[in-house]
């Protein structure tokens, strides 16, 4: 079966909340328990640094995560389960991509414009504040999803953005070196997700400060928390309204629908609240506390998630690397460069070796032509009175390498030299960018030869 890689990352800033439960960590893992579903999770703990300059916060979190994440259940034998920064080819592939991407791009990011209007607003530079991270993130997320070619990314809605990025940055990087390098991911923004409320019925969100913790504290903390949640003033006895009330709402999220109609009834009939809260708090902490156990009995092991991580690492670098040894040949940076023979798949190009093929001109003389794999004309001889010194250029031709060749650049075309001797020149090109092409091509092709030889 093709499975369908699905692939995501969380940015390790914080510790996970009910909203994180109930909104991502769930869904995802019962995503990746899918027969059809190749899964990819990842802690984006260099995003993180874009955010935060506090070592110890940052360690702990990408702790804390790892931990929430294995405690609610994901299997990292079937998951893909691993630190961003534990995968070199990221950072990378990210610079790779950065040099393909459009200044304006990142100019419109939302993120990016949402600090530089803050600024302006408040009268100050521009960029007043701003990292280049936080310019550069995009990017990076970029190289994140391309990094293994992900066909889905399930987000949430304020990173649709994003993933139209990486799409825009694969596609011109498919362009500019001419192959389908990269999968174009798809985003999937999970409709029936659950938003939660938080404690004063706004979003559940760390930046508005009214979060219920999903581990941290103990069972104590999650019921005084849920104690906290605002409701109005309807006296016990008094009919309350359940669809206006955040407490169903979250009730709700983690009942089944007898349960949530039960409670719903119950409300109805004058529920008190206080009451509503320890009901909530109860079937929270039923679900909670087995993972809660996992959680601290992780914690106390960090070694062991440590191990786990790495695991995740060496099976991400599976597929990232050779991935980015293709890319580097891709864009003339790869190690091959002078034996691409040995690497002829992965070129782009140029996948089939380059070849000469002899002719007789219309005097009756000897000459050949060199040809890329493509069948591009690159070179076209001298003519030879005799057919063994033909013979012996192209036997000097194949084994004499770029680094060895000496090429006169003329006005619209190259010479190249043999023992100060013209041996062939290029076809005509008619500017200079068109004619460090062919230098490129006719170079390349020098070293397949010699690799060849
Ligand atoms: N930007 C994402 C968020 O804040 C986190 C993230 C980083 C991510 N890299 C990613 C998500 C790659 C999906 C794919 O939620």
């Amino acid at each position: 079966m093709n499975r369908i890689r699905v692939l995501t990352g969380i940015t390790t800033t914080g510790t996970p909340h009910l909203g994180n439960y109930a909104g991502a960590i769930r869904p995802a893992i019962a995503a990746s328990r899918r027969e059809d579903v190749d899964a990819f999770f990842f802690m984006a703990d260099y995003h993180a640094l874009i955010k935060s300059d506090d070592p110890a916060r940052i360690a702990r979190s990408r702790l804390e995560i790892a931990a929430s994440w294995l405690a609610c259940g994901l299997d990292p034998q079937r998951v893909t389960f691993y630190r961003q920064s534990d995968i070199p080819e990221i950072p990378e592939l990210t610079w790779l991509l950065t040099c393909v991407t459009a200044k304006g791009l990142l100019n419109r990011a939302h993120a990016y414009k949402a600090a530089v209007d803050r600024n302006l607003e408040a009268g100050e530079d521009t960029d007043a504040g701003v990292n280049a991270g936080l310019y550069m993130y995009p990017v990076l997320m970029a190289a994140d999803i391309l990094a293994f070619d992900a066909h889905k990314v399930p987000v949430g809605r304020d990173q649709i953005q994003h993933l139209e990025m990486a799409r825009d940055i694969a596609q011109r990087f498919n362009h500019i070196y001419g192959q389908d390098f990269f999968v174009l991911p798809q985003v999937q923004i999970e409709e029936q997700v659950a938003t939660l409320p938080g404690l004063d019925g706004r979003k559940m969100s760390k930046s508005y400060d009214n979060t219920i913790p999903l581990f941290a504290g103990g069972a104590k903390a999650l019921r005084e928390a849920v104690m906290r949640i605002v409701t109005d003033s309807r006296l016990p006895g008094e009919p309350k309204d359940p669809d206006g009330s955040s407490l169903y709402t979250l009730y709700r999220a983690f009942a089944d629908e007898a349960q949530a109609a039960a409670f719903r009834r119950a409300l109805e009939a004058g529920l008190a609240w206080g009451e509503a809260k320890q009901a909530l708090f109860e079937l929270l902490d039923g679900q909670i506390a087995p993972m809660r156990e996992r959680y601290e009995s992780l914690m106390a092991q960090p070694g062991h998630i440590e191990e786990i991580l790495r695991d995740g690492a060496r099976k991400a670098r599976a597929i990232a690397t050779p991935k980015m040894a293709r890319l580097r040949e891709a864009v003339g940076l790869g190690s091959h460069a002078a034996t691409a023979g040995a690497s002829a798949g992965s070129r782009p190009r140029d996948d089939k070796p380059p070849r000469l093929a002899s002719f007789r001109d219309e005097d009756g003389r000897f000459r050949f032509r060199l040809f890329a794999g493509d069948g591009e004309e690159l070179l076209l001889s001298r003519a030879f009175e005799d057919p063994k010194a033909a013979g012996a250029a192209q036997k000097r031709l194949k084994q004499l390498g770029a680094a060895a060749a000496v090429v006169q650049i003329k006005p619209g075309s190259l010479l190249l030299e043999l023992d100060g001797e013209t041996l062939g020149s290029t076809p005509e090109y008619g500017d200079e960018q068109a004619r460090d092409l062919a230098l490129e091509r006719l170079r390349e092709a020098l070293d397949m030869l010699a690799a060849a030889a």
